[in-house]
Order: structure tokens, then sequence, then C-alpha cells
């Protein structure tokens, strides 16, 4: 399975803050914000993995990331010329993915919660079998997202982009995970009213054909989409809370890196002493000093 950080768009939301820099590279707290997405898809496992973002951006994303080697993993980039809507991410990484099966992270999307990980999992041995998987979650504010409706038991019947009229509070967040159809069915979509090509039109042709599973993010899950002043100060309220409290680091890449089997100690200890003035650096330091640690 291959991965995809879609860390495009126009951050017209954001305004100034986005005038010269990318909103996924503006800091969550102590991280810049894509770390979080990232995150997701290296507890996955996958270590494959493109970044899509602006012609402007691409080289600031190379700049902080690289080639992946610094993780062991491989990190590509490609650009999306004009934010023609999400589901053009699998239009623009049809090589990149070549037929195979993948997840998709929005660049503005913060996933915490314990058991994350077997859910991903879970996700990734359905896509093998030809089912893919959306994640839900309940949102106080509906209209904003893509909303599912589920029938009394559960199963997903039908999609809606920011619908005026909400079927229901399920919100389906920026975590996609398709099989190797995605980039074939994104051929096909045409632009909604607002020119894009929609990520829910795109999840509709696997929901059609009964394809389409849902997994709900419960109260033992966050979820963040930070894409407006207000969410990115709660996002990074949220993450210092959580750090303090429990005097640990959300979406330290190297630790799960380390932790996947991915790195040395070594490594993990030379980009901890590469960033020794922070949490961030000591933490990582402190990792590589665990013994017991298991590498899952
Ligand atoms: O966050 C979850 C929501 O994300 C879902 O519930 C919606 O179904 C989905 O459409 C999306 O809604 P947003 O209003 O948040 O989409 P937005 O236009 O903000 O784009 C989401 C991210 O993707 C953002 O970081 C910018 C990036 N993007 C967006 C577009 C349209 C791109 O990289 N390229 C694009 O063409």
């Amino acid at each position: 399975m291959k991965g995809i950080v879609l860390a495009g768009g126009s951050g017209s939301r954001l305004v100034p803050m986005t005038q010269v820099l990318s909103k996924q590279l503006l800091p969550i707290y102590d991280k810049p914000m894509i770390y979080y997405p990232l995150s997701v898809l290296l507890l996955a496992g996958l270590s494959d993995i493109l970044i899509i973002s602006t012609p402007r951006d691409l080289p600031a994303f190379e700049n902080l990331l690289g080639d992946g080697s610094r993780l062991g993993i491989k990190l590509s980039y490609l650009a999306q010329e004009k934010p023609g809507g999400l589901a053009q991410a699998y239009l623009l990484a049809k090589d990149f993915l070549a037929g195979d099966a993948s997840m998709m992270v929005l660049g503005d999307n913060l996933f915490f919660g314990n058991g994350l990980t077997p859910l991903l999992h879970q996700a990734t041995a359905s896509a093998h079998q030809g089912k893919s998987t959306v994640f839900l979650t309940q949102v106080s504010d509906p209209e904003g997202f893509g909303i599912a409706e589920l029938d009394g038991e559960g199963k997903l019947i039908s999609l809606e982009e920011k619908p005026e009229h909400p079927k229901s509070n399920f919100c389906v967040t920026g975590l996609y995970v398709l099989d190797g159809r995605a980039s074939d069915f994104a051929e096909h979509l045409k632009p909604s009213k607002r020119g894009e090509l929609e990520i829910t039109d795109l999840l509709d042709q696997y929901l059609r054909r009964g394809h389409l599973e849902r997994i709900v993010l419960g109260r033992g899950f966050t979820w963040m989409d930070t894409g407006t002043p207000e969410r990115l100060l709660d996002a990074a309220n949220f993450v210092q809370s959580v750090q303090k409290r429990h005097g640990t680091i959300i979406a330290a890449l190297e630790e799960i890196a380390y932790r996947k089997g991915r790195i040395s100690a070594q490594t993990l200890r030379d980009a901890g002493q590469a960033a020794i003035n922070t949490e961030y650096g000591q933490h990582l330091l402190r990792i590589a000093q665990e013994k017991s640690l298991t590498h899952d």
C-alpha cells in the first residue's frame, strides 16, 4: 500500500498567514502541521509516500522532509498546479500508485487516540480484499464537512459534501483507504458546481458498488481539521495539553520510525541531538535510551 499526503490548496481561510507560506507548514504548537498527517501514514506502516502540494510550496516541504531516508522511508513530491479538488490527487498520483491500494490523508487533519494503529491496519487489510474505507466521527457543525448517512444498522447509505440539510452528524474525516481502482474511478468524475473533483463523488463510486466500509472513530479519538485560525489554535492547545499532561510528544516522526524498526537508535539519537534545545529533541533522546522498547 502507498501513502499520499495532500498538502496543497490555497489556504484561503488562513490568509494572510498563507500568503507566503503553505498552510500545512504552519505550526501546530511545536511542529509543522504536516507532521500530524504524516505520522498517521507512518503508524500504518507505509514507507512509500507521495506529498502533493502547490508548485510554490513544494520546495519548502522537500527542505523540511527530504527524501525520507532519515525516517527510513521513501518520500516523493508532486505539484498540483491548481486546487482542482481532493479527488484530483488520485489522477495526479496515477503513475505513483501504479494500480496499488492507497491511504490518503489531508495535510490539515490531525488524528489522535489509543488504538488508531489497529484501525489503520484493519482498513489496509480490507483494501487488499477490494473493500475501501472511510473514517467517520461525529461533529457539531456538519454543514462544513463531507457527511455520511447511515442506516439503522450503521451501514453507509449516502455521502454528501457540505450539505445544507445534513442527514447526520457523522463527518467523513480526511483519511481515505482506497483499493487500486481509485485513479481509474477518478477519471470518470465531473467537476462539481464549485469546479472541483469532489472526494465524496469518488467515494460514491465505491459505495454504489457496495465496496465502501466505514470505521467510526468514537469518543476515545480526537480528530481535528485545522484549516481555520480558530481550529488551528484549538489544535495547538490540544497538542500542548496532551504533551504536557503525559510528558510525551504527539507525531514525533523519528520516534514512530524507530518503533517501526525503520531507523536505528543512533539515527534517532542524532535527530534528538539536532533538536537538543527542544522538548521534541529531548523526547527523541529519551526514547533512544529506553532499553525495553518494543518495535511496534
Ligand atoms: O477535513 C475533512 C473534510 O475535508 C471532509 O469532511 C470533506 O469531505 C472534504 O471535502 C474536505 O473538506 P474541506 O473543506 O476541509 O476541504 P479543503 O478544500 O479545505 O481541502 C482539504 C485539504 O486539502 C486542505 O489542506 C487543502 C488541500 N487541498 C484541497 C484542494 C481542494 C489540496 O491540496 N488540493 C485541492 O485541490
